[in-house]
């Protein structure tokens, strides 16, 4: 069978990353961007992630560069739609989608929490739309969440893993199309609780980050939550449940001290104040210790994989 061909719409932070992806692993790649900037600064962009990652440069030349959208997507077997997370944006993109490609391509959205059923309503054959949730940096985090809409076929979330197995990455079948799909869902069900003992003076942001980051993060990349659970015996969990659950954090909506932090421009790094106080300095280093740490797993687990 022939190596299927990529379009990417939407060439900004993560659809270059994955264009980058799949001319690594010799698709022909046609990038599209409504921007001419954004488009052309991609191709430096992309040679970028190529220099970190130690791919083949020769690679380089499967991304074709494309401004009239109609030509980017006509000849695709796979749309990576990557453009702005707003649902009237996105129904557009796939309106648009479902008229100008060949009506065996499939149609995946790299939205962060929109219904996949609500950006695929205007296809005619809504079985081609599913979503592809890649993490940024979508070329150093191995995983993707394929997600089911009620009108995706089997065939298409089966035939959308294979592909990104095939180009290294690590998919699951998300089999219901709800908010925030898996990987969202649990982690801001660990952010809420973090907010509330921070908002009520349990400890401060630093000594949160820590507990995760020294505590029970230092194993999570190698032993998920539930495997750890059947590790030291399930009862045990429901044991602590049967204490902590209740104690739990229950605001409905976001947490008053959020809200609080946005009204007072207090947005993180960006402002040099958010949850934690940061200097030009101290942030760059965190961006730095992460591209670093994922940089490095990324080239290790490749090595596992070959
Ligand atoms: N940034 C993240 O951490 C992250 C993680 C997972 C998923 N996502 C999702 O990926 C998508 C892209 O996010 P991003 O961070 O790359 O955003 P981004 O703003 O960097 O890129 C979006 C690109 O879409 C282009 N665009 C604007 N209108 C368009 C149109 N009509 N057609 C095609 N392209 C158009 C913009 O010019 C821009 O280059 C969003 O749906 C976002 O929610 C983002």
């Amino acid at each position: 069978m022939a190596t299927p061909s990529i379009a990417v719409i939407g060439a900004g932070l993560m659809g270059h990353g994955i264009a980058a992806i799949f001319a690594a692993s010799g698709h022909q790649v046609s990038l599209h961007d409504p921007d001419a900037n954004i488009l052309g600064s991609a191709k430096e962009r992309i040679a970028a992630i190529f220099d970190l990652l130690g791919w083949d440069p020769a690679a380089l030349s499967n991304v074709t560069y494309v401004a009239a959208f109609a030509r980017c997507v006509a000849q695709a077997d796979f749309v990576f739609e990557a453009g702005p997370e707003k649902l009237e944006v996105k129904r557009a993109i796939f309106k648009a989608l479902g008229e100008a490609t060949k009506p065996t391509a499939i149609l995946c959205t790299n939205t962060s929490a929109i219904p996949i059923g609500l950006i695929g309503a205007e296809v005619a054959d809504k079985s081609r739309v599913v979503g592809t949730h890649y993490w940024n940096p979508p070329h150093l985090v191995p995983l993707v969440e394929v997600v089911q809409a009620e009108s995706t076929s089997l065939a298409t979330v089966e035939k959308t893993i294979a592909l990104l197995k095939a180009a290294g990455k690590s998919p699951v079948h998300v089999r219901r199309d709800i908010p925030g799909f898996i990987g969202n869902r649990l982690q801001h069900a660990l952010k809420r609780e973090a907010i509330a003992l921070v908002a009520e003076g349990v400890c401060d942001a630093e000594t949160l980050d820590t507990v995760v980051k020294e505590g029970f993060g230092a194993r999570m990349a190698v032993c998920g939550p539930l495997e750890q659970s059947d590790l030291v015996g399930v009862n045990l969990t429901l044991d602590i449940h049967r204490t902590l659950i209740p104690d739990l954090d229950r605001t409905p909506g976001p947490h008053p001290y959020l809200v609080e932090l946005v009204a007072k421009g207090e947005l993180g790094m960006s402002k040099g104040k958010g949850f934690r106080t940061w200097t030009p300095e101290t942030a760059a280093a965190v961006r730095k210790r992460l591209s670093d740490f994922l940089a490095q797993s990324a080239r290790a687990l490749k090595e596992k994989k070959r």
